[in-house]
């Protein structure tokens, strides 16, 4: 593994922007100790509002870990008040707002150190976003809608937990401007190809034959893959069935990410709300999505870092890429500089441009 310096991606070591943190289902009243960027944190969903909270993980008392503990007898008995936590060893009790507003114990004032951060959190789509920026603004961008999220023709997303992979968030954005992997490694007959990047935004267009996902003789397998900001990425398919495949990772550790895949899919049988074999037909297929997949998966789980590629003719545009990727590695107020040799449209040589836009 390699890390951010490494790949000279920029001054901060983790990204800005929406980062998934959890599945939405699996965020309950009992504390789990995660960690992203490097960090500990808390997470929990507030019994109260139904609200789903991230704190830092350590508290100021002794500095206990708030989310990975099952024996004290605060966690036995749920450390979850309300929105509040409680400290598993001391009991301090922390709401929120990552301040501490009791400590049962002590009959003085709580001192106003007594507090953890409280993160950034949103809902979305069945899963759970931190808002992480090293330079503490506000989000500069919204996560991005699937129209059909709640048709019920369409089969509601599954996630697939991948775990943590030991290879640099940057060889997962490569795979957006790798064309030429497609052949070797999904079995693709790749007809067109083409990448643009606009802002925080970058795609990937194409279309072809895929040895897994379509059938002989069937149906052109067509995909656009978005990446809304720097670790979201939600390909709309059109192939054996409509669907739209999602990819989440975020970073662990400097070199390391976690990462999530998940379908949904448009009811296989047609059917105006979807039944329970078009769950099963669904879940198929998300089997054969989650495989083609794996197949990048395990290249990069054992690939090393590919720090400056002996890039060739008709490998895609891959510096671009990774000029876009450093916006979220630098000060907001770099972005446009970043961005202004970026921006366009970028087709593979030899292979035609999506038939849907025009080259720049
Ligand atoms: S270490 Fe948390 S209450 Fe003492
Ligand atoms: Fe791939």
């Amino acid at each position: 593994m390699a890390t951010t310096a490494e790949y000279e991606l920029g001054e901060f070591t983790f990204p800005r922007g929406w980062f998934m943190i959890a599945e939405s289902a699996k965020v309950t009243d009992t504390p789990q100790g995660v960690k992203f960027f490097g960090q500990e944190f808390a997470l929990y969903r507030g019994k109260q509002s139904g609200k789903v909270i991230l704190l830092d993980a350590y508290c100021p008392h002794m500095g206990t870990h708030l989310g990975r503990n099952s024996t004290s007898y605060v966690s036995m008995d749920g450390a979850v008040e309300g929105d509040s936590i409680r400290c598993p060893y001391h009991a301090w009790r922390f709401g929120p707002d990552g301040k501490c507003n009791q400590i049962p114990y002590s009959t003085g004032p709580i001192p106003p150190a007594a507090k953890v951060r409280a993160w950034q959190v949103q809902e979305h789509m069945g899963a759970v976003f931190v808002w992480h920026d090293p330079e503490g603004g506000e989000p500069d961008y919204e996560l991005p809608v699937i129209p059909e999220c709640g048709d019920p023709s369409w089969v509601p997303i599954a996630f697939d937990d991948l775990g943590v992979v030991n290879c640099h968030t940057q060889e997962i954005l490569d795979n957006i401007t790798d064309v030429a992997h497609f052949g070797p490694i999904h079995g693709s007959t790749t007809k067109y190809f083409e990448n643009e990047f606009r802002g925080q935004v970058a795609v990937q267009r194409m279309g072809g034959g895929h040895r897994t996902l379509t059938t002989e003789g069937g149906p052109l397998l067509e995909t656009t893959a978005t990446y809304t900001g720097p670790s979201l990425l939600i390909t709309k398919m059109t192939g054996t069935h409509d669907s739209y495949i999602y990819i989440a990772h975020t970073p662990v550790d400097d070199g390391s990410a976690y990462v999530w895949h998940g379908l949904m899919v448009k009811s296989p049988t047609g059917q105006p709300a979807y039944t329970e074999q078009d769950v099963e037909i669904a879940r198929q297929y998300q089997a054969m999505a989650l495989a083609a997949f794996a197949q990048d998966f395990e290249v990069w789980k054992y690939k090393r870092p590919n720090i400056r590629g002996l890039y060739v003719q008709g490998d895609g545009p891959f510096l671009k890429q990774r000029a876009w990727y450093r916006q979220f590695y630098n000060p907001r107020s770099m972005r446009d500089e970043i961005l202004k040799p970026v921006e366009g449209i970028y087709h593979a040589r030899g292979m035609d441009g999506a038939p849907t836009t025009q080259a720049a």
